[in-house]
């Protein structure tokens, strides 16, 4: 069991170092520090944390100081939230994702999408390291994930209301926003994109260790074309607090028996350094094509 956590003093606590630590409000049409919040969040996986080029960097504070905030204990999971700009909308950087086989409970693995929440942003974008299940994808591929297998055993639907149960049975993961960031990334000509990207479904796995080939046999008989370690648990209380999400993974490895190479975090890291680039420039069409409103409470 976890201690109560105040989202409310964590925000406060957020909002002081903001006001201290950057010199001036990011957007224009926010008057006051004390009700300032982000439009969006984004949560980089493995490796990949670090802000792209055209970010506009205001300020960082560790994670683990922020009241009520685990810490990581993970390499490559750096541990700042970054609060930044980038093509006019003001992004929050959640740095220092933890997991479940940290052995930390689901609650302290959702606490910053609940901050994100009650800071007041509108979307959140998830993004991970996953092993590629489906046949025909390489390392460095991204997949907008369309849906997820959740077999981690656990959700953070404790004391739930009954709308959100409805809302997750349209998906968590918003497919008009999809195809807007599709054709927005289509159409970004620095990228030479034109290929769009690919959609599958992900399977959230408890971890730590990575899968047995015949577990990978069988995630591809349920449905699956990626297979992780985070992620569910965060678009789970995102789509609760009324944000809109979408989650990318970025194909770090093919899933365990599928290169005939055993799988090492090394790996899992490197590819992540390589290919954030591809990811970023997904994740920035993303920021710029989210919806000016929040979802409507019940969409199903
Ligand atoms: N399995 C589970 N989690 C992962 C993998 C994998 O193959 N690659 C990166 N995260």
């Amino acid at each position: 069991m976890t201690e109560r956590f105040d989202v409310q003093a964590a925000c406060r606590w957020i909002r002081d170092q903001w006001r201290e630590l950057a010199h001036e409000l990011p957007s224009d049409g926010q008057q006051d520090w004390s009700e300032f919040g982000p439009d969006v969040g984004v949560v980089l996986g493995s490796g990949i944390q670090f802000p792209a080029d055209g970010w506009t960097e205001y300020c960082r504070v560790a994670v683990g100081d922020i009241p009520g905030m685990p810490s990581p204990s993970v390499a490559g999971h750096g541990g700042e939230w970054i609060l930044g700009e980038v093509g006019g909308s003001t992004i929050l950087l959640l740095g220092g994702r933890v997991h479940l086989y940290e052995g930390y409970d689901v609650e302290e693995v959702v606490r910053g999408i609940r901050i994100l929440a009650a800071l007041g942003a509108r979307g959140l974008i998830l993004t991970n390291a996953a092993g590629g299940v489906r046949e025909g994808w390489s390392p460095g591929e991204v997949v907008a994930i369309e849906d997820h297998i959740n077999l981690q055993g656990v959700t953070p639907k404790v004391g739930i209301d009954v709308s959100s149960v409805i809302r997750q049975q349209t998906g968590l993961f918003d497919r008009d926003w999809i195809d807007r960031t599709e054709r927005c990334y289509r159409n970004d000509s620095d990228a030479g994109a034109t290929d769009g990207f690919p959609r599958g479904n992900y399977a959230g796995l408890p971890g730590p260790t990575y899968e047995t080939p015949a577990e990978v046999r069988m995630l591809r008989k349920l449905g699956a074309d990626l297979v992780g370690m985070s992620t569910i648990q965060e678009a789970m209380v995102a789509v609760d607090c009324r944000l809109r999400v979408q989650g990318f993974s970025l194909v770090t490895n093919l899933a365990a028996g599928m290169s005939g190479q055993p799988l090492s975090h090394e790996e899992v890291m490197e590819t992540g350094r390589r290919s954030r680039g591809r990811l970023l420039r997904i994740v920035d069409a993303a920021i710029s094509t989210l919806d000016p409103d929040p979802p409507p409470v019940n969409p199903g």
